[in-house]
């Protein structure tokens, strides 16, 4: 099973989902990347505030480079998750089919997890603590039957 997280720059939001739901799973049957749907940060390493709350948590993503999400993507993953609504709508917009399209979620149901990006260390916290909870929920669709 191959899960791609999705949020806008690949740098705060989904570098998170990526460490969080791999330290969740078994590394040989799972496997977890991220991406973005702009290429502001294409090539760099996560927002320092995210990787400052994942470390807090004994999670590393410091390792991480920011790519952008790409039509193949629909064809590499099984399932794709996206934070929040604008999101949803620029992956679905280049989705080339319906199998694709049915591929992608929301992270969190109707929820959005909010973009940290603007804020402060108290929103990486709170976001940290949305995806951690997710990925709980998230672990158990990926691991039952
Ligand atoms: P992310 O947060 O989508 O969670 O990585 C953002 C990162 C960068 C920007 C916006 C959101 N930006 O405008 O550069």
């Amino acid at each position: 099973m191959k899960v791609l997280m999705v949020c806008l720059g690949n740098i705060c939001r989904s570098p998170l989902a990526e460490g969080i739901l791999q330290s969740k799973l078994d590394p040989t049957l799972h496997q977890v990347d991220s991406a973005g749907t702009a290429a502001y940060h294409v090539g760099e390493p996560p927002d320092k505030r995210s990787i400052a709350i994942a470390a807090a948590h004994g999670i590393d993503i410091s390792g991480q480079r920011a790519r952008q999400f790409q039509v193949e993507d629909f064809e590499l993953f099984d399932r794709i998750y996206v934070m929040d609504h604008a999101n949803y709508q620029n992956v679905l917009h280049i989705a080339p089919n319906e199998i694709h399209k049915n591929k992608v979620q929301l992270l969190c149901g109707q929820q959005e997890v909010p973009d940290p990006y603007y804020g402060g260390d108290k929103g990486f916290a709170q976001v940290f603590d949305v995806i951690d909870q997710a990925c709980s929920t998230l672990k158990k669709s990926l691991t039952d039957g």
